[in-house]
């Protein structure tokens, strides 16, 4: 593999899964400084964890702009797909999403390997009392399945940081 320092990150998943609550968590440490709101189309943030400089793509999760992802594809090193694990309603949609992306030409080969490129999922909010247990979600997504990515589920809180560090030190593992 290609010693990297730098790596592109992508963060997608559906509206309301986590998605800025996890940059800021990486960002700050943990430091809640303003209160989340909706993402508009991206937000880029640039910081620095687990050995890299990340610049994340923090993609909105809104449908509208869901097509807006595939533009990044093309120059993504890594994806932290982030999952509302206590959204039952919409883990079908997630799934879907998720089929999509990996299917996508620009995700199957990654630049320095013959593998996929990397994706780190996050089953987000597994601090909820609805949230779905993490083997079902792996089973509901059919991860087992997948044999064209590295792929790596870990259960976390963006809240409190759980599973965060982890999560992004495998990712970061795969790339560098
Ligand atoms: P969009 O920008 O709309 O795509 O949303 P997003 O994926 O960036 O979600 P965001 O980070 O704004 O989080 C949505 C809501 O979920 C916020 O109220 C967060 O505080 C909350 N949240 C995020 N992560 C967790 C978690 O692990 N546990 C709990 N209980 N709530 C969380």
């Amino acid at each position: 593999k290609i010693k990297k320092k730098e790596a592109n990150i992508l963060i997608v998943g559906l509206d309301n899964s986590g998605k800025s609550t996890v940059v800021q968590y990486f960002q700050t440490g943990g430091k809640r400084t303003e209160v989340t709101v909706p993402t508009i189309g991206f937000k880029v943030e640039k910081f620095k964890n687990a050995g890299l400089t990340l610049t994340a793509f923090d993609m909105s999760g809104q449908s509208k702009y869901r097509s807006l992802w595939e533009r990044y594809y093309s120059d993504c090193h890594g994806v932290i797909f982030v999952i509302d694990s206590s959204d039952t309603i919409r883990m079908a949609v997630a799934c879907n999403e998720l089929q999509l992306m990996i299917q996508h030409p620009e995700m199957v080969k990654n630049r320095s390997s013959t593998a996929g490129v990397p994706i780190l999922i996050l089953a987000n909010k597994i601090d909820l009392e609805m949230a779905i247990p993490i083997g079902q979600i792996r089973a509901e997504l059919g991860l087992d399945e997948i044999d064209t990515h590295p792929i790596h589920l870990e259960a976390s809180n963006a809240l409190t940081g759980v599973g965060l560090h982890a999560g992004l030190q495998w990712l970061s593992d795969q790339i560098i």
